[in-house]
């Protein structure tokens, strides 16, 4: 005999894509969906319910979305009571459009309307279809309903700050996501005491722009200094940083706060100061190193990474050596750069553009030269001792990977408890990807 709650239970599988924003929206609409009777599974295969979050901020990955719709179609073969739902930023860019691309699609829906998932469900349920990009007003957060309190591995996201006023010429976000807005202090307090009570030990404060966070007269070093009081949490991060919103409190922060880590994303995204101002974002190569320098000036330690967009219309070689030489100033622990890729609806889209050849080579040099430093960086640990979150489980047997407070994933042999503990350890080797080491 089945149990009531088995018979009810229908199988929802979400694939994210993008940001770490979306990983935490991903969860929370599973939370929002577990009120209308689903579970989340690990795989499409008879699923009820499919739905993908979907990331616009370049060419490839706004196609990669049509390419996977299409892939899904042997599942809707085989279940055509199966529902496929498009949320993220492309379902926000291309609303109705997807549905015309591709009719199996039952509904669409942007970033700021996924508290209304299950009202949307009720429509699609007898055969028909709802796209709603709306920007309502209330906090999505705050309707979204809770799921049960299941345990949760030991790092999380939180999500403080959504959406984004600056503008940079190529960066479809602040159409996707919208305005800033920051979310009440007490609620995120709140949030992350859940947190807490289901295992995690670590909180990535998230946002688009996670240093304009400025709510109830709080700003982000105030949030963070008032979360680092909560007993169990032993580490605090956050990203995503504009460096003109780096104030002077968060600097401090680091100097000032033990739980907070030594690492900061900060993307510059261009070395030259004739790029900085076609793109639009309102600071020079000078004035980025400069805030670099003053957190440098109370962290020492501090692992910086960062964004780097080649190519960028009117980009010529000598700007381009500009952002070579930027990058060998700082000496990023980690960085991540893309060729250039115009988006529609965009000011720099119109404009005229550098030949792809040019890019994929100027990104080869750019990317030798960050993985060298990411390299030098990863082998300077060798030899240190230092402290490990571990998280989960490794490849072999007997492993956990840990992070360092610099982000590097480290492997060391422990076991599946330990999970949520921080431990000593002494770095033997530094590989590809990761370090290895041996608890103290
Ligand atoms: N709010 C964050 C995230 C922006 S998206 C920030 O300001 O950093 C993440 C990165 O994608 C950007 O930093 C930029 O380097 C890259 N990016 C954004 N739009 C792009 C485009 N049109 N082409 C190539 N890279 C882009
Ligand atoms: Fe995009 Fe610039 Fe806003 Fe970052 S700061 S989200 S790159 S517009
Ligand atoms: Fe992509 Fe949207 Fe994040 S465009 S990077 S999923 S904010």
């Amino acid at each position: 005999m089945t149990r009531p709650e088995e018979k009810q239970s229908k199988k929802l599988f979400i694939k994210t894509y993008g940001c770490q924003m979306n990983v935490y929206d991903s969860e929370r609409m599973g939370d929002a969906l577990s009120v209308s009777g689903y579970s989340v599974v690990d795989s499409p295969e008879g699923a009820d319910m499919i739905l993908l979050n979907t990331c616009h901020i370049r060419e490839k990955a706004a196609e990669k979305i049509y390419s996977e719709l299409g892939r899904m179609r042997p599942h809707k073969e085989a279940n055509p009571d199966l529902k496929i739902g498009v949320a993220g930023c492309v379902a926000q860019a291309e609303g109705e459009e997807i549905i015309r691309r591709q009719p199996m699609v039952d509904l669409v829906v942007g970033p700021q309307a996924y508290h209304r998932l299950p009202t949307m469900l009720d429509h699609v349920k007898d055969g028909g279809t709802v796209v709603d990009t709306d920007f309502p007003e209330e906090d999505k957060f705050t309707q979204l309903p809770r799921g049960p309190k299941a345990k949760r591995a030991p790092s999380a996201f939180l999500t403080v700050q959504e959406g984004c006023d600056k503008f940079c010429a190529f960066c479809v976000v602040p159409y996707t996501r919208g305005a800033e807005v920051s979310r009440p202090p007490a609620r995120l307090l709140e949030e992350a005491r859940d947190l807490l009570e289901r295992g995690v030990v670590e909180i990535n404060l998230l946002g688009q722009n996670v240093n304009a966070y400025e709510a109830d007269g709080w700003s982000l070093a105030r949030l963070i200094k008032e979360m680092a009081k909560l007993d169990g949490l032993k580490r605090i991060r956050f990203t995503t940083s504009h460096p003109n919103d780096m104030g002077d409190d968060l600097i401090a922060a680091f100097g000032e706060e033990e739980k907070l880590m030594p690492y900061l994303h900060l993307p510059v995204q261009s070395g030259s100061d004739k790029v900085l101002k076609a793109m639009n974002r309102k600071h020079t190569a000078e004035s980025y190193l400069k805030v670099l320098e003053r957190i440098r000036a109370v962290r020492p330690d501090i692992a910086l990474s960062g964004d780097f967009i080649v190519g960028f219309p009117g980009e010529e070689e000598v700007d381009f050596q500009a952002t070579l030489d930027l990058c060998k100033e700082v000496r990023y622990g980690a960085a991540y750069s893309f060729k250039y890729s115009p988006r529609p609806g965009t000011p720099a889209a119109d404009r005229a553009h550098v030949d792809e050849a040019v890019k994929g080579e100027r990104l080869k040099r750019l990317q030798t030269l960050i993985t060298e430093h990411q390299f030098a960086f990863q082998q300077s640990m060798v030899g240190q001792t230092i402290p490990v979150l571990l998280e989960r489980a490794g490849r072999d047997a007997g492993q956990m990977v840990g992070k360092s407070p610099y982000l590097h994933a480290v492997h060391l042999d422990a076991g599946p408890e330990m999970a949520g503990q921080i431990v000593n350890a002494k770095i033997l080797h530094s590989e590809r990807n990761s370090l290895a080491g041996e608890m103290l």
